[in-house]
């Protein structure tokens, strides 16, 4: 048998905690997988800002990407290493570029999901550009921000086409507010959308290849607090549909990992905001969540790598569509595009990865969450976040939740 390395490189930003404890939990897994003729092991490392030569010799076999979104010397050399190396890349680098929230919106609307009514407005500023005036001038209609306000209904939101963080984003109760807001919007794109309001609980479902995890989300608490541990909040009917439209909207843009944020309105859930594919990973977020996060992203980049999974490059959206232009009721429909998404993800293949070679996982990511060193990534990122005079109290505030993690949910059978 021969052995053979596979490299995952770790493509960050200001990411903090959890590459921390995914390196060290790789380190002492110390996998070891036969796959045909070889021995395969794996090597992580993190991926360095530099020229890049189109030839460049390194080759990974897994990114995982952190950076893509806002940072494009890191996005190019990404692609780059799609288009030359086959490199396997959480996320898709061309889903995330050609995907912005309104397009998911769109997309999204058009498969029966229930997206509330959402209209896109040209912006009320732009940048000079020499072809502008003539453009707006010969073709851009006049309209009436009153109108479109009565049509789509108040209360509504206003945030940004390409959104993110709840920037810019701004709840409108009447038309003298929605056109003030309109004028202060200056040159942002802004999509309108109705409110979802009142709502009952807000989900958000975070996914990782076919793993997912539902998490009632409490938008009104500080920073550290949104994410709940409350558990039973949701029937199991309802947690199906979350996780199959969660499952249904990452498959059809590509992306290996992103949230989906749906609102409760009359016992239906409405997906508001599902275009984050770069989706919090934060210990100063996740807090009890976080192990859970981590050895998603561990246990999917090993199968990733291990068995040499192919990234889909181009999209492939007519079986999607083939299904939405079924007569059938809108439950049906997403049990059949959940059911094009697991296959999509190899969910069985990815179990039976789980069950054969990661069966040392529990007990390595239970010891590891109570050592020195996975205290010290969660004081890493409090110190990054928190004032100093807090840093202690929000580091054993954190450290207290992964372990009750340990003790509920992470103890090795
Ligand atoms: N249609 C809506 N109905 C009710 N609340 C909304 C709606 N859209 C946004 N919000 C609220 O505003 C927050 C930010 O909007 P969101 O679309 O999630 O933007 P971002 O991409 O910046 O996270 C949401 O978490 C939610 O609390
Ligand atoms: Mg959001």
């Amino acid at each position: 048998m021969a052995n053979v390395v596979k490299r995952i490189g770790l493509s960050l930003g200001a990411d903090i905690c959890w590459p921390i404890c995914y390196e060290e939990i790789v380190r002492r897994l110390d996998l070891k997988v036969p796959s045909k003729k070889d021995l395969v092991s794996v090597e992580v490392e993190r991926v360095r800002i530099a020229p890049a030569d189109i030839r460049e010799q390194k080759r990974y076999d897994v990114l995982l990407d952190r950076l893509t979104h806002w940072y494009m010397p890191r996005r190019e050399w990404v692609k780059q290493h799609v288009v030359v190396n086959d490199t396997y890349v959480l996320n898709n680098p061309w889903s995330i570029q050609a995907n912005e929230k309104h397009t998911t919106y769109a997309a999204m609307a058009r498969l029966g999901v229930p997206v509330p009514t959402t209209w896109l407005i040209p912006q009320k500023e732009y940048e000079p550009k020499d072809d502008l005036n003539v453009t707006l001038r010969r073709y851009a209609d006049l309209f009436d921000l009153g109108r479109i306000g009565a049509r789509i209904g108040y209360p509504m939101f206003m945030k940004p086409y390409d959104g993110g963080a709840w920037v810019g984003v701004s709840k409108i109760d009447d038309e003298r507010t929605l056109r003030q807001k309109y004028e202060e919007s200056g040159k942002r794109l802004m999509h309108l959308q109705k409110a979802v309001s009142p709502f009952d609980l807000f989900v958000r479902c975070i996914g990782v290849g076919p793993q997912t995890r539902c998490i009632k989300y409490d938008a009104s608490a500080p920073l550290h607090a949104r994410y709940t541990t409350e558990k039973g909040f949701m029937t199991k009917e309802e947690e199906r549909v979350l996780v199959d439209t969660t499952l249904t909207i990452n498959t059809f843009f590509g992306w290996d990992f992103n949230s989906c944020e749906a609102l409760r309105q009359d016992g239906v859930f409405l997906p508001i905001d599902f275009a984050n594919a770069c989706p919090d990973s934060q210990v100063t977020s996740l807090h009890e969540h976080f192990p859970w996060l981590v050895l998603a992203k561990v246990r999917w980049s090993l199968f990733v790598a291990a068995t040499g999974r192919k990234m889909r490059k181009t999209l492939d959206w007519d079986p999607y569509f083939e299904i939405a232009k079924k007569d059938l009721p809108y439950d049906e429909k997403l049990k059949q595009y959940a059911a094009v998404a697991r296959t999509r993800l190899d969910a069985e293949r990815f179990q039976e990865f789980c069950d054969k070679h990661l069966g040392a996982l529990p007990a390595v990511a239970h010891e590891f969450f109570g050592t020195e060193r996975a205290k010290d990534a969660v004081r890493q990122k409090v110190a990054a976040l928190f004032p100093a005079h807090e840093v202690d109290e929000f580091t054993e505030h954190f450290w207290a939740a992964i372990q009750r993690w340990r003790q509920e949910e992470g103890k090795p059978a």
